[in-house]
């Protein structure tokens, strides 16, 4: 029988829970990646950021921090997504996905960036940043520096540094 997953925004009780899901996937080596030097700081829910429960579980989680580009607003960086082992490969990271990418077309927001295996997130259109023109603060290999344009064409608009928003 298919479990009955219900997706959603995050909360602010969720937080603790969710905190446990990406300890637990991706351990202490989180802490060092390049993608968080840029989410410390910032506030840890936008609106764009959505789970999926398994009854009280939080099997899967993505979070959407609001950055700016060499001082351009607008973009947004996804990260982490993280699905709880037992739950993997079953769709649900996809679904996921999809609904809060689809929630970032509709309100009009120009770009989203991440750093990952394109291999995975090619299949929602994120592609490589051309090389040099978008940089963290910290080594990224530049295959791995991702965008998808919700609104066609605003990449080549977002030069230069990563910065998260404070709050
Ligand atoms: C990557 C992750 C989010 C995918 O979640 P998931 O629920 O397993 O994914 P889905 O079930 O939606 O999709 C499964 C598909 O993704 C592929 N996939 C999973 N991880 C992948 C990776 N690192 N690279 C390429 N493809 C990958 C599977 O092969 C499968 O492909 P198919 O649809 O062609 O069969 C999850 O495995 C996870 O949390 N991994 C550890 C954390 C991580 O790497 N997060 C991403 C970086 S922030």
């Amino acid at each position: 029988m298919p479990l009955n997953i219900v997706y959603r925004p995050v909360t602010p009780s969720d937080l603790p829970r969710v905190s446990q899901l990406h300890a637990k996937v991706f351990g202490p080596g989180r802490f060092t990646r390049a993608a968080y030097r840029v989410r410390e700081g910032t506030a840890p829910i936008s609106r764009f950021c959505r789970v999926a429960c398994l009854k009280e579980r939080i099997i899967a989680s993505v979070r959407f921090t609001h950055v700016t580009i060499g001082g351009a607003e607008g973009a947004l960086l996804l990260g982490p997504l993280a699905v709880d082992a037992e739950f993997a490969g079953k769709g649900y990271a996809q679904k996921l996905m999809r609904e809060a990418l689809e929630d970032v077309k509709t309100a009009g927001l120009p770009l989203v960036v991440l750093v990952g295996d394109e291999s995975y997130y090619g299949r929602f259109g994120f592609a490589p940043v051309p090389p040099g023109q978008i940089t963290l603060p910290g080594p990224v290999a530049p295959t791995r520096l991702l965008a998808v344009e919700p609104i066609t064409g605003k990449l080549a608009t977002f030069q230069g540094l990563i910065v998260g928003k404070r709050v």
